[in-house]
């Protein structure tokens, strides 16, 4: 591998460097939950830039510019990688003034040992094989959601991080929203709904596009490797007047199967994984049974596969039902009105972004919750700020103390499961029955090869 280009002097070993070998040493400790308690925040640990983190960036698009800008106070990037050379030279000005590393091969950043942090924020199909390799690399990471296209790349995931001991968030930040979402989580655990009898997600559908084009991809973009495992296929691009262009690669991959899940994942990772957590508060201990629902695409399918390969082809509207023991049910349903409803047997409420209402809600005037509401409900320490921000310095304090944050592999492995059937569901339209022991769908050859995806020669991934 030869290094691309540098554009500054390497960041030397700061404080967080030199605690490395013994970081290393205890990683095994990583996966127990906890309540952090700390006697200084982490504003005060790194006042100076010396204290900071040393964090290497792979993906460097309108995500890792937003990440970085929420956790810039706590952390020096010193490297970044990205296949797209402008977006990579860019980035560094936004995120270090023009002082990382830039490479095209993320496997440089994984080489360095000044680097313990990461931060993955690749399309979706490119996310399980650098996750894995840093893993084994020795490094912590931020991924963002989410964290598979596969349910058989979420069991590796998950084995490669007991194996390692690493300390892995995932990109959810609406598990860190202590004024929404986990108020929300607080008010299920109290009981002041009783016992929660369904969930449901409400997200929209993908958009649909006009054929797009074949063009050639720009000079700056290595197409071959931004598809990486993906299959080999041209570029398409089709610009749009005062919007976004319509292509299969930068932002829009999201509306293809071969490198996302459509909404099913992009916002399912965030609205199922909230309804999962309710119904893991509310003491629910098994995963779902069956998945059954519609759904409409803007292409045909055959075997669930897509049959016009020039334009979007993830699902434009769905209504799904996800049964588990019990009679409790999860739907994931297309809505214009996006957000969580949890109903139980003494109230419901609603949650998304911009709100949280019910009465459950209301009654909070005459009977708050307790002062340990939240801090029950919420591993890791509430920091300043909220949302992305709270949830980086969730990310930083569990590395320090070695502990699992808020949005680890397991439990978003767990939700993402029933995201991935829903997608299985929805390109084979049919009903489909699941062993969530064996993590195998029962009684459809067709569909448990769906589990799994192919890699490109030279993409694949150590098992
Ligand atoms: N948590 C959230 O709320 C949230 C919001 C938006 C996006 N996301 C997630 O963040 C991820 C990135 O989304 P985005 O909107 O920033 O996409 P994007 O297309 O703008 O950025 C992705 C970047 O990764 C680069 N890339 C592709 N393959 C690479 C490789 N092998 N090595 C290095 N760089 C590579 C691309 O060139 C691009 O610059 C997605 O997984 C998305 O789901 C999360």
């Amino acid at each position: 591998m030869s290094k691309n280009s540098t554009s500054a002097e390497r960041s030397k070993t700061n404080a967080y460097n030199s605690r490395r070998k013994f970081l290393q040493a205890t990683a095994a400790a990583a996966t127990v939950p906890y309540f952090y308690s700390s006697p200084k925040t982490l504003a005060q640990e790194t006042a100076s830039a010396n204290d900071r983190m040393s964090i290497g960036v792979i993906g460097s698009g309108g995500m890792a510019n937003g990440n970085m800008n929420a956790a810039k106070q706590w952390v020096n990037v010193v490297a970044i990688a990205d296949v797209d050379s402008e977006r990579a030279e860019s980035s560094n000005q936004r995120m270090s003034g023009g002082k990382a590393d830039v490479y095209e091969d993320y496997r440089h950043i994984l080489e360095r040992d000044d680097i313990d942090c990461l931060h993955i924020a690749t399309p979706d199909h490119w996310h399980t094989k650098p996750l894995v390799e840093a893993m084994r690399a020795g490094k912590d990471i931020y991924c963002e959601k989410p964290l598979t296209l596969t349910i058989d790349e979420g069991k590796l995931i998950r084995k490669v991080q007991k194996e390692t001991g690493r300390i892995v968030q995932v990109g959810t930040q609406q598990r860190s929203t202590f004024n929404l979402f986990v108020k929300a989580m607080a008010l299920v655990n109290e009981g002041r709904l009783g016992k929660i009898t369904s969930v449901s997600a409400a997200i929209g559908g993908a958009p649909a596009s006009p054929m797009i084009p074949v063009v050639d991809a720009p000079k700056n973009l290595n197409w071959d490797r931004w598809l990486g495992p993906a299959p080999a296929v041209d570029y398409r691009n089709l610009p749009v007047e005062g919007k976004r262009a319509h292509t299969n690669c930068h932002y829009e991959f999201r509306w293809w199967y071969e490198y996302s899940g459509g909404k099913l994942t992009d916002w399912g990772a965030h609205h199922v994984d909230i309804c999962n957590w309710a119904l893991k508060l509310n003491g629910l201990k098994e995963g779902p049974t069956s998945i059954m629902g519609t759904s409409e695409h803007p292409v045909d399918f055959k075997d669930g596969v897509p049959q016009q390969i020039d334009r979007y082809n993830t699902a434009t509207a769905f209504n799904f039902t996800v049964n588990y023991p019990g009679d409790v049910k999860m739907t994931i349903r297309h809505d214009t009105r996006n957000g969580v409803l949890i109903e139980g047997t003494e109230g419901k409420i609603f949650v998304n972004r911009g709100s949280l209402n019910g009465k459950p809600v209301e009654d909070l005037k005459d009977n708050p919750l307790p002062e340990d509401a939240i801090s029950k409900v919420y591993k890791g320490l509430p920091m300043e700020g909220n949302e992305r921000k709270a949830h980086w310095a969730n990310f930083l304090h569990c590395v320090r103390e070695r502990k699992e944050p808020i949005s680890d592999v397991h439990s978003h492995m767990e939700m993402l499961n029933v995201c991935h059937l829903a997608g299985i569901s929805a390109r084979l339209d049919r009903s489909l029955k699941w062993d969530d022991k064996a993590e195998q769908i029962v009684g459809d050859d067709q569909a448990n090869a769906m589990l799994g995806r192919p890699y490109r020669d030279g993409y694949e991934i150590e098992g």
